[in-house]
Order: C-alpha cells, then sequence, then structure tokens
C-alpha cells in the first residue's frame, strides 16, 4: 500500500519529513530503546539532514545506515556518506560507531560482505528514507537490473552498471530496504512526475517494488504531481 502526500511547496516536503524522523525515533526510543534509520542519498534529503540537529532526541540512541553507496574513495564528494557528513552527522552528536557508512572504498566484493555483517544482528529498521530517480529507481536498485525482491534475496548487492554514474554501487535490496516498520519517500521536483506516473498506474518500477508492511509513505511536492 502507497499512501500518497501532497504539499504544494518543497519546503513543506521537507518540514513533513523533519517531523515524521522526530516521531519515528521518539517512538522507537520509547518502545526499544533504540533507533535504527536507513538514509538515502541523491541531493533531495540534504536539506531535511540538515535540520535534523536541531531535533530534541536522545542522540545516543540513534544508529544510522545506508541504503546505498558509490564505489568512490572514502571522501569522495559523490559519496552519500560524505553528502550525510557535511549536512548533518560531521555535526551531530550521535556515537561514531553507530554511524555505518557502505565502505565502498574497499571495493564492491569487501564492500558487501562487511555490510552483511553489519546488518546481519538487526532485524527491521525503524524508519527507511528513500528517494526516486527519473527512471524510476530507488537507493541503487536500476531498471531492468535485479532489484533483489524476491524473500529469500540477499540483503545487499553489488550493482556492476548502474546507468547513472558511477556505474559500480553498492545497495541494500529492495527486500532487506522492505524490512522496516516505516519507509519514507522524498520526492520533489518537475523531473519526479513522469516516474510517479508511471508508479501510480502500477507499472512495476524499482521504487514499487519496496513493500513495507505497514505501507509506503511518499511525500510530493506540486511540482513532482502528475497532470
Ligand atoms: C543515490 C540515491 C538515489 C537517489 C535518487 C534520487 O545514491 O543516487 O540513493 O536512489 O535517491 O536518484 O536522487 P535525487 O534526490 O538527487 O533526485
Amino acid at each position: 500500500m502507497v499512501r500518497w502526500e501532497w504539499y504544494e511547496q518543497e519546503a513543506e516536503v521537507r518540514q513533513a519529513a523533519t517531523q515524521m524522523i522526530a516521531q519515528a525515533a521518539a517512538d522507537a526510543i520509547k518502545a526499544r530503546g533504540a533507533f535504527h534509520l536507513v538514509l538515502a542519498g541523491g541531493s533531495t534529503p540534504r536539506a531535511v539532514y540538515q535540520t535534523l540537529n536541531a531535533l530534541p532526541t536522545d542522540w545516543s540512541a540513534w544508529h544510522v545506515y545506508f541504503g546505498d553507496e558509490r564505489v568512490l574513495p572514502a571522501d569522495h564528494p559523490d559519496r552519500n556518506s560524505v553528502m550525510a557528513q557535511s549536512a548533518w552527522l560531521g555535526q551531530s552528536p550521535i556515537p561514531r560507531n553507530q554511524i555505518y557508512p557502505i565502505p565502498t572504498e574497499l571495493g564492491l566484493e569487501a564492500a558487501r560482505a562487511s555490510y552483511l555483517q553489519t546488518l546481519a544482528p538487526l532485524g527491521a529498521f525503524d524508519l527507511v528514507l528513500l528517494g526516486l530517480g527519473e527512471d524510476g529507481h530507488t537507493a541503487s536498485l536500476f531498471p531492468g537490473h535485479d532489484v533483489g525482491a524476491a524473500q529469500d534475496a540477499s540483503d545487499v548487492l553489488m550493482v556492476l552498471d548502474a546507468p547513472k554514474p558511477p556505474p559500480q554501487r553498492v545497495s541494500l535490496s529492495a527486500n532487506r530496504l522492505s524490512n522496516a516498520r516505516q519507509v519514507l519517500f522524498l520526492v520533489t521536483g518537475a523531473g519526479k512526475r513522469e516516474p510517479v506516473q508511471r508508479w501510480m498506474s502500477g507499472e512495476e518500477i524499482p521504487a514499487a517494488s519496496i513493500q513495507c508492511a505497514n505501507g509506503v509513505d511518499v511525500l510530493l511536492d506540486r511540482a513532482a504531481w502528475p497532470d
């Protein structure tokens, strides 16, 4: 089940996302004493990440993962971990050992093996943040590729020929991203109108393969609304 949530302005999408993250953290920390959050890459979530340090929360209970990473040196500006670090995590009191970048600087296979180990002890994520690509991809799950939606799919996939550069990436599978209490897509800008239209009309784009038991929330701004 997909819940489409419409806002006029991109700023309203960001505000709603910040509130949903704050609420998910509060609920998880109250219920289980920890909050396990998966971050999206891309440019859309950056402004949301920049607001998070202002939240009143118990940062020692936060654990931060990544949905995907590009195979690049650890300090490369195109890394999702570097974006999150500069927008938020670099100034965050979250304990360093509770931030789990995908170590793609080690190469594809070693990064995948390492992240499989990181995720092994963990059950459902509390909240998974995702973006939507213009071709319908999410995380680094691209059209025409195996997105790992089967129940026995591996938690972590190696991507060798992504159409969006760089071609080599590591991504959590659709199956692992769906294993969450809450999934939230942030979708803004006119470039997203076409994939939203395709998703709404039932096409099997990769984003549609994320199917959380509690449903999936998609926050959209006016520019991304289909005609
Ligand atoms: C990545 C992302 C990717 C992203 C979408 C949307 O590493 O590139 O995880 O799935 O979320 O491509 O990107 P924008 O937010 O930049 O439009």
